[in-house]
C-alpha cells in the first residue's frame, strides 16, 4: 500500500497520491451548474480525505485531486464515467510525500472572471507546459538544436524544475513523434535523431541537482527492452535517478540471456525495463513477460523489484500486472519514490 508510512528515515511520512487530468465540458456549464459540481465535490472530497483543484477555462477543464491512494483511485473511476466532460486526458499520475493543496476540500478557479489570480502560478502554468508540446517535437525533428537548448533553457529560467519538464514536456512529445512516425510524416532516422535531441535535452534539464526526498542507499539497473531501439526512456531515468542519489547503471541488452548475466553480476535492487517512449508496440509485451520471467529466474535476489515503462505503460494501455512486473511508470519523473517504496516494503517483509 502506498500509504504506508515510511520506515527507515528521518521522518514519517503519510504518501499521498496526486492525479492531475484535463478535459472537456460538454456542455459548457452555466456558472451555476459549475457552482453546484464543486459544492458537491467538496462534501464528498471532504468525507474521503481528498484535496485539489479545479480549474475551468473556456471549456476545458484541469484538475488535481490529491488524497489516499484508494479514494483518488474510486474518484478517478467516477470522474471518467462522468457525462459532464469528455476527452478526459490524463496528465500525470505519482505518489507525492506531501498535499499541494493541503486545506482546500477542492478549489474552484473559474476565469471566467472569478478567482483564478489566486490560481498557484505552478499549475495554470503547467497547460502552458503542454502546449510547448509541438514547438518542442518540431525542433526535434528538424535537428534544430539552437531552438531546442533555448525553449529548455528559457523554461528553465521561468522556475521549472527537471521532473515538471520530462513528465509535462519531453515525455508527451516522444509520444507526439511516435504520432508522425505512424502517420508517415516523418521517416524512422528522423524519429530516431529526434528522440536522441530529447535525450540531450533530459540531460540539460536534470543538470540542477533536483530536491531529493532522501538520498537513498539503492541501486538500480536501467536497461531497454532486449531489442528495443529507443532509448529515451532509460536516459531520461538515468538522470531521474543519479539525482535521487542512486547507484545507477545502464545498459542495452540484445537478449534476455545478456540480460540476465547483468542481474547476476550486478545484483540490483531494482531493474527498469523500458519500451519505447514514443511508439505503442502491442506486440513487445508478450515479448516483455517473457523477459521479465527470465529475468526473476536468473536474479540471484528474490526481491528484486521489476519496474517497467515506455508509451505503453504511459497510455495505461498495459499495466504492470499484465507483464508480470512489479511497477509500471506513466513518467520518468518521480519514479524512485514508489521503486524506493517496493524495495523497502520487501525488505521489511523478509
Ligand atoms: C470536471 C469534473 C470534476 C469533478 N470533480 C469531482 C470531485 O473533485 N469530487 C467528487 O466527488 N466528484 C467530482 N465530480 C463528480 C464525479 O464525476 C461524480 O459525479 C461523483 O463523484 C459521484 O460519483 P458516483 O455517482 O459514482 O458516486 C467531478 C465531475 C466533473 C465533470
Amino acid at each position: 500500500m502506498l500509504t504506508q508510512t515510511e520506515r527507515g528515515g528521518a521522518e514519517s511520512i503519510d504518501w499521498m497520491a496526486s492525479l492531475t487530468y484535463r478535459s472537456e465540458a460538454a456542455p459548457v456549464p452555466s456558472a451555476t451548474e459549475l457552482e453546484s459540481l464543486i459544492a458537491e465535490a467538496r462534501g464528498r472530497n471532504h468525507n474521503v480525505g481528498i484535496t485539489g483543484m479545479l480549474l475551468y477555462d473556456s471549456g476545458r477543464y484541469l484538475q488535481t485531486l490529491e488524497g489516499p491512494p484508494d479514494a483518488v483511485e474510486r474518484l478517478w473511476s467516477a470522474i471518467k464515467r462522468d457525462p459532464r466532460h469528455g476527452q478526459i486526458e490524463l496528465l500525470s499520475q505519482h505518489i507525492v510525500p506531501s498535499r499541494l493543496f493541503s486545506g482546500w476540500d477542492m478549489q474552484l478557479y473559474d476565469r471566467r472572471g472569478g478567482n483564478d489570480q489566486r490560481a498557484p502560478a505552478v499549475k495554470k502554468a503547467s497547460i502552458s507546459l503542454v502546449d510547448h508540446v509541438p514547438a518542442t517535437a518540431r525542433f526535434a525533428l528538424d535537428g534544430d538544436d539552437g531552438k531546442l537548448n533555448a525553449l529548455i533553457a528559457d523554461l528553465i529560467a521561468q522556475g521549472w524544475v527537471g521532473d515538471a519538464l520530462v513528465r509535462h514536456l519531453l515525455e508527451p512529445t516522444a509520444r507526439a513523434l511516435g504520432d508522425a512516425w505512424l502517420a508517415d510524416d516523418c521517416c524512422e532516422v528522423d524519429l530516431t535523431i529526434a528522440l536522441s535531441m530529447l535525450q540531450l535535452a533530459g540531460h540539460a534539464v536534470h543538470s540542477r541537482p533536483a530536491d531529493s526526498i532522501r538520498q537513498s542507499r539503492y541501486s538500480i539497473l536501467l536497461v531497454t527492452a532486449p531489442g528495443e531501439p529507443h532509448m529515451l526512456g532509460s536516459s531520461l531515468l538515468s538522470d531521474v535517478f543519479g539525482n535521487a542519489g542512486w547507484s545507477v547503471d545502464i545498459a542495452f541488452p540484445d537478449t534476455d540471456e545478456s540480460l540476465a548475466r547483468q542481474l547476476l553480476a550486478q545484483r540490483p535492487d531494482a531493474v527498469d525495463i523500458a519500451l519505447s517512449e514514443a511508439l505503442p508496440r502491442h506486440h513487445a509485451l508478450v515479448r516483455l513477460r517473457d523477459t521479465i520471467e527470465k529475468c526473476r529466474a536468473a536474479s540471484p535476489d528474490e526481491m528484486l523489484v521489476v519496474s517497467v515503462g515506455g508509451r505503453l505503460f504511459a497510455e495505461a494501455a498495459a499495466t504492470a500486472r499484465s507483464v508480470g512486473a512489479d511497477h509500471a511508470r506513466l513518467s520518468a519523473a518521480g519514479t524512485s519514490v514508489p521503486l524506493a517504496k517496493l524495495i523497502e516494503q520487501r525488505r521489511t517483509r523478509s
